[in-house]
């Protein structure tokens, strides 16, 4: 499906609220009493992706629309963080930017920028080019191909969002209308903009089923935000092929919101990680995983039971002590420090069990009085 019936459909959204782009979602009220009613009315959205969100972040929300989650993320994210909403049409952000100074007002701090672009190519500034093109406008096949290397060229040096310079890429109900030869570039570029250690928190609509070719090719059911939606399964997948870890489902409404020819749609917030990339060292650490679970296995496939010391690299030891996993497990360190100048290369795609002579030294050998239980009691 081609991005006309997207466009078209949005722009006339930006001007006349449409009641059937809109899948109810409380919002928290403290923060929608500082956003004007023209905002609030042209909602779009299927989820609250803002909800995650923590203050002093920089935040990036794709396919902002009429600004409604990124007037509430400045609010979250405080005047000590920022927030970047970025949209295709400027019908969407006339409306955005227009409001975002009476909102900077209402809460006493101005922290959110929009820009023009599109979320599946976060390097191209669609202003700077189409600026470009008024001073060079295209007439033919040569002056075509100049402006394709001027796209490249501003992508490398005034790119619309800087690689790693994102902690949280939040969206609401607007990847599932992203044409699907673009969905995986869409997803390579959220990972490039986040930090190392940074996230996606997205809100959008899942099947339960495939969608058949027939619905794909609707464009009234791809631009209401149904037939460009992934499986449930497959939207996971598609965090995972593009290099996140600690993938999450936050929030799975159950209570579908719309089915057709027995296909189930309904909202969801995922939440995916990037940081796991990078070498392996060796620094005598172990984990144990504390269950409940019998076993577990993690994105780099390392398989873990319960209550077992396990082997792991300094990267993976690190990752695990952070969110989302650091409440699943236990640390143990090495009674002698490795520094990480020292540390050699580890082997990543084994799973061990760490034996604790390892941790604790192969002449280890000290026999100790009964010391106090650090929760305070006595031991016995
Ligand atoms: C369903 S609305 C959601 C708007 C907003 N997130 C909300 O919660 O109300 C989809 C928005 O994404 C924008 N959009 C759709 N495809 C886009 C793309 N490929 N790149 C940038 N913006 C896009 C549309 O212009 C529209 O503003």
């Amino acid at each position: 499906m081609s991005e006309s019936a997207t466009r078209e459909r949005y722009i006339a959204a930006a001007s006349a609220p449409e009641a059937a782009l809109c899948c109810p979602v409380n919002y928290d009220p403290q923060f929608l009493k500082a956003i004007p009613t023209e905002v609030i009315e042209k909602d779009y959205g299927c989820g609250d992706p803002s909800k995650y969100l923590f203050p002093g972040e920089t935040v990036l929300d794709l396919g902002s629309g009429t600004g409604k989650i990124c007037f509430i993320a400045s609010q979250v994210v405080g005047p000590e963080g920022k927030v970047i909403g970025v949209d295709m049409l400027d019908d969407m952000l006339e409306v955005a930017r227009r409001n975002a100074p009476v909102v900077a007002d209402n809460i006493g701090h101005a922290n959110v920028e929009f820009r023009k672009g599109r979320i599946q190519d976060l390097g191209l500034d669609l202003e700077l080019l189409n600026d470009e093109l008024k001073r060079n406008p295209i007439s033919d096949a040569a002056s075509y191909l100049a402006a394709d290397d001027l796209a490249n060229e501003l992508r490398v040096k005034q790119p619309l969002v800087s690689t790693d310079s994102i902690d949280a890429v939040v969206s609401n109900c607007v990847l599932n209308l992203v044409e699907s030869r673009m969905k995986r570039q869409l997803f390579e570029e959220i990972f490039r903009v986040l930090k190392k250690g940074g996230r996606a928190v997205i809100s959008d609509i899942v099947s339960d089923e495939d969608i058949p070719q027939h619905l794909q090719d609707d464009p009234s059911l791809w631009s209401g935000c149904i037939s460009g939606a992934y499986t449930e399964e497959g939207f996971l997948k598609a965090f995972a092929d593009a290099g996140f870890y600690g993938i999450e489902i936050l929030k799975r409404d159950s209570a579908h919101w719309q089915t057709v020819e027995g296909i189930e749609f309904r909202s969801v917030t995922i939440q995916a990680w990037k940081g796991k990339q990078g070498p392996c060292f060796e620094r005598n650490q172990a984990v144990v995983y504390n269950g409940p679970f019998l076993k577990v296995l993690d994105d780099d496939g390392h398989a873990m039971e319960r209550g077992k010391r396990y082997v792991v690299c300094d990267k993976t030891y690190n990752l695990y002590k952070k969110a989302p996993y650091a409440e699943f497990f236990s640390f143990i360190d090495p009674l002698t420090d490795i520094p990480l100048s020292e540390a050699k290369p580890f082997d990543c795609s084994r799973t061990d069990i760490r034996h604790p002579k390892e941790t604790k030294g192969q002449d280890y050998n000290a026999t100790t009085a009964a010391s106090n239980c650090r929760d305070g009691g006595d031991c016995c």
